[in-house]
């Protein structure tokens, strides 16, 4: 695709993800609640449960739908919750997972909303993180890969709704 340089390719992303997922799979609890955050989260999610499952792990999976970045490659700072969060988290241990972390306020929103339903313990984990461009301080248990201060899109990450079906993470030019 015309204007897109390939930064981490499917075969790339796959082994990350299996690395991940096997990590994930011994030092988390079996009992796991996977929280992804919608729609960037999608595509990394869908991989991600089923490589926990090639690593014995058999997670429960919900969705959270966040107010989107906005059409620009800026994120608009103002964070909104689209949707219900979902029920039944009560005292369940959560691994809440975004596809980059960028500012963190999306995921430390996130974290918030689900800390005050009252959720048990919580882990983060994200594919991409950013973070020369941290504003809000957040732990991130689980990182795919840290980046450089970058806009990237494909693999459900978008811009302005582009490019989220491809199966590689490139970088706009
Ligand atoms: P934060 O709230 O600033 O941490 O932004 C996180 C959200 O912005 C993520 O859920 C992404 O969907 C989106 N985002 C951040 N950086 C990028 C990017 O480089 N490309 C596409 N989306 C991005
Ligand atoms: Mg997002």
């Amino acid at each position: 695709m015309a204007g897109i340089r390939v930064l981490f390719s499917a075969e790339e992303i796959a082994a990350r993800v299996d690395a991940l997922a096997a990590e994930i799979a011994r030092t988390l609890p079996d009992d796991l609640v996977v929280v992804g955050l919608l729609k960037g989260a999608a595509v990394f999610v869908a991989d991600l449960v089923r490589a926990l499952d090639r690593a014995r792990a058999r997670p429960e999976i919900e969705f959270i739908r966040l107010s989107s970045y906005g059409t620009a490659k800026e994120s608009s700072r103002q964070v909104q919750l689209l949707g219900n969060v979902p029920a039944g988290l009560a005292g369940r241990r959560v691994l809440l997972i975004d596809d980059i972390v960028d500012t963190g306020r999306s995921i430390a929103y996130a974290a918030a909303l689900l800390r005050h339903r009252g959720i048990g313990d919580l882990w983060t984990c994200a594919l991409l993180d950013k973070p020369q461009r941290r504003e809000v301080e957040v732990a991130i248990d689980f990182i795919g890969f840290s980046i450089d201060d970058v806009f990237v899109a494909g693999y459900g990450t978008d811009y302005a709704e582009k490019y989220r079906h491809l199966p590689y993470i490139g970088v706009l030019e």
